[in-house]
């Protein structure tokens, strides 16, 4: 669908569009990057189960801190037959100043976080405890900040005195503590769900008064890892309802994660379909 705004970036998953100087239209769209590398197969419906994923978060975590959202619907600021097109893969929201890291928070250990702990017994210079495994609880949720990377790039993980480095050390701790707050009412609620959430990535920004403003996506199975409950097992990786499923396909597939990415069969994209969808289906039923 052609939208009549003015495109202002595009990036792997989400496309921005100017509506004036404060606020913009944002539109996932089907596309799904792994390792970094977009796939040349879009997921059909992924960007619509992803925003309804983010929506009810957004507005279950409301009263822990403001996010971007401007309150206009997307039929306030396109024409009826663009915005009926798009209405349920696009939000209005506020053009917010982006504070550059990427705010993770792990509950649970696993991915680049268990591999540094079994380097160094830590994660971005935090210590924990000795014998832990694949998939433990952590005996509380940590904040391991990472830098945002340009597009092409990985982010890496950093301590926590360097990102207070990089954006200064009382917004540093405001970002802390927002992102612990909200993955720990996200996380306690999920599980009366019958999902885990391990991990998860939060983005914020500052609006114009300098507020500390929740932006981006929020608890999707792209920016977290999901478990289900029934088949969680320390020490083992669980299946998960995210991205890790074709992440496992791809891995296993021999690509180098150069890109461009294998072609996914058809078979592995309905089944990834099908667990946003469980997602969005679990968490909002
Ligand atoms: N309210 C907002 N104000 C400003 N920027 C925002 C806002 N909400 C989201 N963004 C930015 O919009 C972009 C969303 O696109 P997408 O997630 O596809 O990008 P990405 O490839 O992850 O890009 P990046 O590498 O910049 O994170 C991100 O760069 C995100 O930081
Ligand atoms: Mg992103």
């Amino acid at each position: 669908m052609q939208i009549s705004l003015k495109k202002i970036y595009s990036g792997k998953v989400r496309d921005l569009y100017e509506i004036d100087d404060k606020r913009m239209l944002m539109v996932a769209t089907d596309r799904l990057s792994a390792f970094d590398v977009i796939l040349d197969d879009p997921i059909p419906r992924k960007g619509e189960i992803l925003t309804q994923i983010s929506n009810f978060w957004f507005d279950k975590l409301s009263h822990i801190m403001p996010n971007h959202f401007t309150g206009d619907s997307v039929f306030d600021v396109l024409p009826k037959e663009e915005a009926e097109a798009i209405q349920y893969r696009a939000v209005v929201c506020k053009r917010l100043t982006p504070v550059k890291i990427e705010s993770i928070v792990r509950g649970y250990l696993t991915g680049s976080g268990l591999k540094d702990y079994q380097k160094t017994g830590t994660i971005c210079g935090l210590a924990l405890p000795k014998g832990l495994v694949e998939a433990s609880k952590l005996p509380e949720p940590i904040f391991t900040p990472s830098s945002k990377a340009e597009v092409g790039d990985h982010d890496i993980n950093i301590s926590y005195a360097e990102c207070e480095r990089q954006i200064g050390a009382e917004l540093a701790a405001k970002v802390r503590d927002a992102a612990i707050a909200l993955y720990k009412e996200a996380a306690d609620y999920a599980l009366t769900k019958g999902i885990i959430i391990c991990d998860t990535k939060f983005e914020f920004g500052l609006d114009e008064n300098g507020t500390l403003t929740l932006m981006d996506e929020v608890l999707t199975p792209d920016s977290s890892r999901f478990w289900s409950v029934d088949t969680y097992q320390e020490g083992t990786n669980p299946p998960s309802f995210d991205k890790q499923f074709i992440r496992d396909w791809l891995e296993n597939s021999g690509w180098n994660k150069q890109a461009p990415a294998p072609r996914v069969p058809a078979d592995v994209i309905e089944k990834t379909v099908a667990k946003y969808q469980e997602a969005l289906d679990l968490l909002t039923k």
